[in-house]
């Protein structure tokens, strides 16, 4: 997904988004993503004490990467919470007079083709050695983002036969040196890193991470709030009514919907029902909402 906020000038090479934090305009990443409270709470903190309290501590005795792990199927808030994070830190740093700004990098995947990994090795080398650390470099905390990991950092054990295993050890071992190298060297850093496939990172870079975060399809009652907060985005007022919103939210549970189909489906049933109604969604009827949900996800 993209977030608006496109590298600008001065952007850097393996960059592909660059903004300035804490915005407002960011806030519902953080607030509208439904997940137990503990994960937010975890990654707020682990964000905090990775930004402000590595400068001049042992790394031996306290071996802190500043490095997030974010795991689970597509579609469950990953991306967005972790742009949400960077925010919701930000906006601590602030408030309490720590760091007036907070940079947010968001590393491009497109930098680091995988067809050709000799020179994919030199990007990410270049990338983690100098480009991140020159970000880092005026001492405001920097909140870097790897999405989908898996591609940056292959696993060595599961290599596919079609890729040369001696390359992708050579990309994945650039890579496992690169955030080594960030994290000693800048104190200031914190690495935010998601993937749909654990299995499919590289065992030395999941264990290097001192936080792993899953991420998990809405429960009962994930999908009544998220469900809610769609209905009350498009004005409906159906949020209103408990009882139609937890049947609806049954119906996408039994159907293992991930939170990004649920309010999909919410969705459709406005693009699906007519001219009048794709231009004034508030006026959604209860059952063309309960039969867009029971058609189910179209994936
Ligand atoms: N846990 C959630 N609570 C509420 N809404 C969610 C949640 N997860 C996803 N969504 C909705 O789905 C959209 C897409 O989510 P996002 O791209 O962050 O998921 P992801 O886990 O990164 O998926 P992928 O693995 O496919 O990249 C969000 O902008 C939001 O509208
Ligand atoms: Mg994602």
């Amino acid at each position: 997904m993209s977030h608006g906020h496109s590298a600008g000038p001065g952007a850097a090479d393996g960059v592909a988004v660059l903004a300035t934090l804490p915005d407002a305009t960011w806030a519902d990443r953080w607030d509208d993503i439904v997940v137990d409270p503990g994960v937010k709470s975890r990654l707020l903190g682990h964000a905090l004490f990775s930004l402000t309290q590595r400068a001049g501590r042992s790394r031996v005795a306290l071996p802190v990467s500043g490095l997030a792990l974010l795991a689970g199927a597509p579609g469950t808030g990953k991306t967005t919470l972790a742009h949400g994070l960077a925010n919701e830190a930000a906006g601590v740093l602030a408030r309490r007079g720590i760091a007036a700004e907070t940079v947010f990098a968001v590393v491009d995947p497109h930098a680091f083709p995988s067809e050709f990994l000799g020179e994919s090795q030199r990007a990410v080398a270049r990338l983690f050695k100098r480009t991140l650390p020159d970000l880092a470099a005026d001492g405001r905390p920097l909140v870097v983002l790897v999405d989908e990991v898996e591609a940056l950092a292959p696993s060595r054990h599961h290599a596919s036969f079609t890729t040369n295993p001696v390359d992708v050890h050579r990309a994945t071992a650039a890579v496992l040196t690169g955030v080594d190298e960030l994290s000693a060297r800048c104190p200031n850093v914190l690495i935010l890193v998601t993937t749909n496939e654990p299995r499919a990172v590289d065992a030395a870079f999941v264990s290097r991470a001192d936080l792993v975060e899953s991420f998990d399809l809405p429960g009962l009652e994930a999908a009544q709030v998220i469900l809610a907060s769609t209905l009350r985005e498009f004005g409906t007022g159906l949020d209103g009514d408990a009882d139609a919103v937890k049947r609806l939210a049954e119906l996408c549970v039994d159907q293992h919907m991930d939170a990004r189909q649920v309010r999909k489906s919410v969705l459709r049933a406005v693009i699906g029902n007519g001219a009048d109604l794709a231009l004034s969604p508030e006026g959604l009827s209860h059952q063309d909402l309960w039969d867009a949900v029971s058609a189910g996800s179209p994936g």
